[in-house]
């Protein structure tokens, strides 16, 4: 038996994810509907990291609905850790949230917005469900059991030649010079070293799954966060595509970075160009980021 501090997944993994698809669904169509009206747009840990009431909203809904389904549950959601939850991963089944990704263009009417919701038991990222809602496209992923898109098997690109990669990565939300003028400079050295193209839509979540579905090569980030990448790690990986960590080890969750690409040889030749942003990490633990940015 589980001890209180230890909560086993008692719940088979189908339920989860059919929970966590009925959820997103639900909460995708709250954001359509949003997308078109004026927002209460406030700011958090700069003035580019954006939050709206349907952020809240939604992250609200997602959670409630869950915990009643699974009241052991634990939750990391973006907006309940800005509140002020701590944002820690055990190995406890836990949800890991992010209501709207994309924020920032959702705050500007552009569609390119989604709801992600990841699910991690004893720190293994198991399931993964993406909504884009405007487009209404599906994305699923469970550990083992491969990733679709409306319920087509997806798989990532087999490219391994960077000259023939089409790249995307974000910005996130940081203004300081130093940052800015490195995550500058690593676009300018994947171009030059020949990339097809290096492209921003400003969702980390869709980016990974442009990854997962192989539209692009890879993606790479500094500055996202746990919920921007958790749900969609699941679905890279089954799409036969690889996580890492800019550094070229393991994904760390928590670390505030990631490469993903369709091969790891990709991956690797990605992760020479970069040079490190350093961003505070996501569970507040110091380590390997030298802790500049929020
Ligand atoms: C952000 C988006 C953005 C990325 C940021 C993320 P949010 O998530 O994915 O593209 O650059 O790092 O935090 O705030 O829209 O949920």
């Amino acid at each position: 038996m589980a001890g209180s501090g230890e909560r086993s997944c008692q719940q088979p993994l189908e339920e989860c994810l059919e929970a966590a698809v009925q959820v997103a669904l639900g909460a995708g169509q709250i954001i359509r509907e949003a997308l078109r009206n004026e927002k209460r747009v406030q700011t958090k840990s700069s003035a580019a990291d954006l939050v709206t009431e349907t952020d809240q909203i939604v992250e609200n809904l997602i959670i409630s609905t869950l915990k009643k389904k699974f009241p052991s549950h634990r939750f990391i959601g973006e907006e309940s850790v800005a509140a002020g939850e701590k944002c820690s991963l055990t190995d406890d089944p836990t949800w890991i949230i992010d209501p709207i990704d994309g924020t920032c263009n959702f705050v500007h009417g552009v569609p390119v917005v989604a709801v992600s919701i990841g699910f991690s038991v004893k720190k293994e990222l198991e399931l993964g469900v993406i909504y884009s809602c405007v487009e209404e496209k599906l994305y699923t992923g469970r550990k083992g059991h491969g990733a679709f898109c409306n319920g087509q098997k997806l798989q990532a690109s087999n490219q391994t030649d960077i000259t023939k990669a089409l790249i995307l990565t974000e910005l996130g939300s940081i203004r300081e010079p130093v940052a800015v003028k490195k995550l500058f400079n690593n676009m300018e050295r994947l171009l030059r070293v020949h990339a097809h193209g290096i492209r921003i839509i400003g969702s980390a979540a869709l980016d990974l799954c442009h990854v997962a579905t192989g539209d692009v090569e890879a993606f790479y980030q500094f500055g996202l966060h746990c919920w921007d990448m958790a749900a969609a790690a699941v679905i890279v990986r089954e799409a036969g595509g690889i996580m890492m960590d800019t550094a070229g080890g393991p994904l760390d969750l928590m670390s505030r970075r990631v490469v993903a690409a369709g091969t790891s040889e990709m991956a690797h030749q990605i992760v020479q160009e970069l040079q490190p942003v350093a961003y505070e990490r996501d569970d507040g633990t110091g380590g390997a980021n030298d802790s500049l940015s929020k």
